[in-house]
């Protein structure tokens, strides 16, 4: 039985034939229903709008039901184990979809539990969020991903590991720029290294030269409330402006896994612009994690 908690878990292969599926979803060539009967339960120990709706409408898209499970009322938030709540869990649906802080709890739950489990956003990784983000890269410049130049710029968080997980997956070339201090994870990185182009830097601009995606998110993340102020200081010269994706290839487009601090991360004018992908990419979502949820739950593992 499969997981889907990183994009690194896959090959290159498996990964196109979810993203291959994805776009025949998308395109409505696929009317199957193959989560008849089955029920996927959602855990969320955040918020969320777009993974909690996609999840919950692609369920229901794919014949299925979902559960939406927050933490504040489950026994999982007055301390019940996890690897409890998994095994119970197992007796009654088809797979987990879980967004949690600690890494380690997703894999804990996949560990004890016996049905596929979907990471829908740890602190680590947002696995889901940049498989929709590839579909938006091929929708603009077709199927191949490998040497296709994306640029991270802000915070080396949950969204840039997954991009680097990307990276080593798709041989993307991935350059990274980030404050002193807020680089993504140090084995991630090295292992990404090891088998494509990544950059490290400080300047946004320099990063940016000739990319075809430009890419950003919030500075500070769910969890982070706290240090936000902080982090204002630290981000501010790391906002996606006319003068960051001026630098970029003239075709290029502009991606946020939303939601978006206007103003903040990205100016106002790139993230209404036209080079701006984000509610394609949004819409992504439901597709992606459909042909995730057919594969690795459906009756006939498509
Ligand atoms: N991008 C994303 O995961 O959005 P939500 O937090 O609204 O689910
Ligand atoms: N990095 C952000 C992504 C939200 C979808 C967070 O973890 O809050």
């Amino acid at each position: 039985m499969k997981h889907f908690l990183a994009i690194s878990d896959y090959e290159r292969d498996d990964l196109y034939s979810f993203l291959d599926l994805a776009h025949r979803l998308k395109a409505g060539e696929e009317k199957g229903k193959p989560l008849a009967g089955k029920t996927l339960g959602m855990i969320f120990q955040k918020s969320s709008t777009r993974t909690r709706v996609s999840f919950e409408v692609g369920v229901f898209q794919l014949g299925g039901h979902a559960l939406f499970l927050s933490s504040r009322d489950l026994q999982l938030g007055r301390g019940e184990p996890i690897r409890d709540t998994a095994r119970v869990m197992s007796r009654y649906v088809d797979g987990i979809m879980i967004r949690t802080f600690d890494h380690n709890d997703a894999v804990e739950l996949a560990e004890y539990g016996t049905i596929p489990v979907i990471n829908g956003l740890t602190d680590l990784l947002h696995p889901c969020q940049v498989m929709a983000d590839v579909m938006t890269i091929q929708e603009e410049f077709g199927r191949e991903l490998e040497g296709k130049k994306v640029v991270w710029i802000g915070d080396g968080n949950n969204m840039a590991n997954s991009w680097l997980n990307a990276a080593y997956r798709f041989g993307l070339d991935l350059r990274i720029a980030t404050p002193e201090g807020y680089e993504p994870d140090p084995e991630i990185i090295e292992r990404a290294k090891g088998v494509t182009n990544i950059l490290l830097t400080n300047d946004p601009v320099e990063a940016a030269k000739g990319a075809d995606v430009v890419t950003t998110d919030v500075w500070a993340s769910m969890g982070q409330e706290e240090e936000a102020q902080k982090r204002m200081q630290a981000f501010e010269k790391f906002q996606v402006d006319s003068q960051v994706m001026g630098a970029a290839d003239s075709r290029a487009i502009f991606l946020h896994c939303l939601p978006a601090h206007v103003g903040e991360e990205v100016s106002e004018d790139v993230f209404e612009g036209g080079q701006s992908r984000v509610w394609d990419e949004a819409e992504n979502r439901l597709h992606v994690q459909k042909a995730i949820m057919a594969k690795l739950m459906g009756d006939d593992h498509a």
